[in-house]
């Protein structure tokens, strides 16, 4: 059966794999090698030198355009050097239009590395698509969302901003970190480039750094390859197995996050010590109707604001959890919880910060899959 064909928690374990042509091995080799032999200049076997291709890493850009539903992936370092490889697409003077509210690394690397080559960045809110119409004009070269957003949870309705950018010259990238495509299929919504730090749900064990694009297009898959292999900046043939190996139970684990994510967010919400919980599960979150409609689920991440909270108030309570582990990153099968202010958003000034909600008393929570029982029993007394 071809791969395009097959559900999608049969594409997670089989899309795009065979077993190796060597021995048969059913998962593909660490091929931990730098180059390859040649019988004659040009004389190879389709593998020239691991920078620009190596087998385990072609397995895993192979499995990663089949959940996605594209035809071509790209495996990168980090989900930092994937989003830097979709930049470099652009000349100066280009501009792009993003989000108001997005993850910190990315914000810091389109304004403190890009900004200064010249090209310029927009960061708008993209609760409804006014803002994003009105900051369209020719030289709009890259629309960036990323949704649910990191760490507001807010929505952004992936397809009516892929119809602002219908025949337009204007690329439509979207960061998939926080959904995956178990629960939404950006391609399929419009978009030209899914973008992931495979180091969260996709790897989803936190062992491993990794970054991937996945694309449709021909034209623009060989763009994006041109760059990954003159910037160098590819996945390790290790931590693609790694993040091979996590695909495989990538449905298994987003169900039981999305569940145990859905309980917390019950259990904070009636919990008279908490002021504010955000969670697109909830039919009062703003967007509720646009994640109902392009998500299966709500997934397992959740941020929420204690009553009265202050900054040393919240970092009492992220100090005092024992399950959940106080740390950076998110999507792994264990339970994280961070302090966004401090920690993963500390990049972006403050003003601009608080200005998306991203309050000193804000809390995130990266919900794993333990039992949930554990989980409440150690929010509550962290929160006692
Ligand atoms: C939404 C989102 N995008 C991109 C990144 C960057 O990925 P990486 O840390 O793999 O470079 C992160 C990391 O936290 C993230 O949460």
């Amino acid at each position: 059966m071809a791969s395009k064909d097959l559900k999608f928690n049969t594409k997670t374990i089989h899309g795009g794999q065979q077993p190796d042509e060597a021995y048969g091995a059913v998962m593909p080799p660490i091929y931990q090698t730098s180059t390859y032999a040649q019988t004659t200049p040009g004389g190879h076997k389709g593998y020239q030198y691991s920078r620009s291709a190596n087998p385990t890493r072609t397995a895993l850009e192979n499995s990663l355009a089949s959940i996605e539903g594209g035809e071509f992936g790209l495996a990168f370092g980090s989900g930092i050097a994937a989003i830097d490889a979709v930049i470099k697409l652009l000349e100066p003077g280009d501009e792009v239009i993003s989000t108001d509210d997005l993850y910190g690394g990315s914000y810091r690397i389109f304004k403190k590395i890009f900004e200064k080559f010249g090209i310029v960045f927009h960061f708008v809110s993209m609760q409804g698509t006014d803002a994003v119409r009105d900051k369209i004009n020719s030289k709009t070269k890259l629309i960036w969302v990323e949704t649910p957003t990191n760490p507001m949870m807010n929505i952004i309705d992936i397809k009516a901003i892929a119809a602002l950018t219908k025949d337009k010259d204007i690329l439509l990238a979207v960061d998939n970190t926080f959904a995956t495509p178990y629960l939404q299929m950006p391609l399929e919504l419009g978009a030209d480039i899914v973008m992931h730090s495979a180091t969260k749900y996709l790897g989803g064990h936190s062992d491993t750094v990794v970054g991937a694009l996945v694309v449709k297009d021909k034209e623009l898959a060989d763009k994006l390859y041109f760059v990954q292999n003159a910037s160098g900046a590819v996945c390790g043939p290790m931590d693609s197995f790694l993040v091979l190996r996590g695909i495989k139970t990538l449905h298994v684990r987003m169900q039981r996050h999305c569940e145990n994510g859905r309980a917390i967010a019950l259990y904070l919400k009636s919990n008279p010590k908490i002021e504010k919980v955000y969670w697109p599960g909830f039919e009062d979150h703003p967007n509720h109707h646009i994640a109902k409609e392009q998500m299966k689920d709500f997934g397992g991440m959740i941020s929420f604001v204690p009553k009265g909270g202050s900054y040393d108030n919240a970092i009492k309570i992220v100090e005092r959890l024992q399950v959940f582990t106080l740390a950076e990153s998110l999507g792994g099968v264990e339970s994280l919880a961070g302090h966004p202010a401090s920690m993963t958003h500390a990049s972006i000034p403050k003003e601009e910060r608080l200005r998306s909600g991203v309050v000193d008393s804000l809390i995130r929570l990266s919900v794993g899959i333990e039992d949930v029982d554990d989980l409440i029993a150690d929010l509550e007394q962290a929160i006692e």
